[in-house]
């Protein structure tokens, strides 16, 4: 098949979703937010009280677990099990607990499974953390973003604000800490920049010049 992967990689809140979202649209290509995934799971984990040191109740949930994307406008809209749960997962009680389900090595192999499936046929831009070295490793395009973790947090934070009144800066800023610092140091599949990857540093960039960065990169 001759369709194209871009894989995008990095720590969270680097601006991966925006610049992914935007370059599908530029080159109408499939957008695939792998971390929505990760985080309907912990959602599921959550509700259904999953004891995640349990590898049978950790079995039995993933064959319960049913994942899909419906692609309007370049947003991300997943269901679990029918559900819409797209703005439910964004919530505090998922983000906490998401990088320790996304760290299970069961889950990582079936939410891998799912996303390669994805990208088998169609064109996709997918965002994440194991993309360009674990999901797609032969990606034509792989960047790996980063920014400074003050400047993350303080976006993050404007963007959680209108639905999360009572969400301090702190806050933010110690889960966004926190989840770099379990997904770079676990065991499976650690988030870490492939070899081949182009690092975008969007610190001073607007969406915009980020996404003409990635532009000039991929012609
Ligand atoms: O991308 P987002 O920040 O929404 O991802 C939420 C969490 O899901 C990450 O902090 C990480 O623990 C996990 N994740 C992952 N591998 C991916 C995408 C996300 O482990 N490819």
């Amino acid at each position: 098949s001759n369709n194209i992967v871009v894989a995008i990689d990095g720590y969270s809140s680097c601006g991966k979703s925006t610049l992914a979202k935007a370059l599908a649209k530029e080159l109408h290509f499939i957008y695939v937010d792998s971390g929505a995934m990760y985080r309907a799971v912990a959602l599921y984990f959550l509700r259904n009280n999953i004891d995640m040191q349990n590898h049978k109740q950790v079995a039995q949930a993933l064959k319960n677990i049913h994942l899909n994307f419906h692609s309007r406008d370049y947003q991300t809209h997943i269901t679990l099990n029918d559900e819409e749960v797209s703005d439910e997962i964004r919530l505090m009680p998922v983000s906490e607990k998401v990088s320790t389900v996304a760290a299970i090595r069961e889950v990582r192999v079936e939410m891998v499974k799912q996303q390669q499936r994805l990208g088998k046929s169609k064109s996709i831009v997918m965002d994440g953390r194991d993309i360009g070295t674990v999901v797609f490793p032969d990606a034509q395009v792989k960047l790996f973003m980063t920014a400074d973790p003050k400047i993350r947090a303080e976006r993050r934070y404007k963007e959680l604000l209108p639905k999360n009144p009572d969400i301090t800066l702190e806050e933010v800023f110690d889960n966004l800490a926190h989840r770099d610092y379990q997904d770079t140091t676990r065991e499976e599949s650690p988030l870490v920049r492939a070899e081949d990857a182009i690092i975008l540093d969007n610190t001073d960039l607007t969406p915009k010049e980020q996404l003409l960065f990635a532009l000039s990169k991929i012609e």
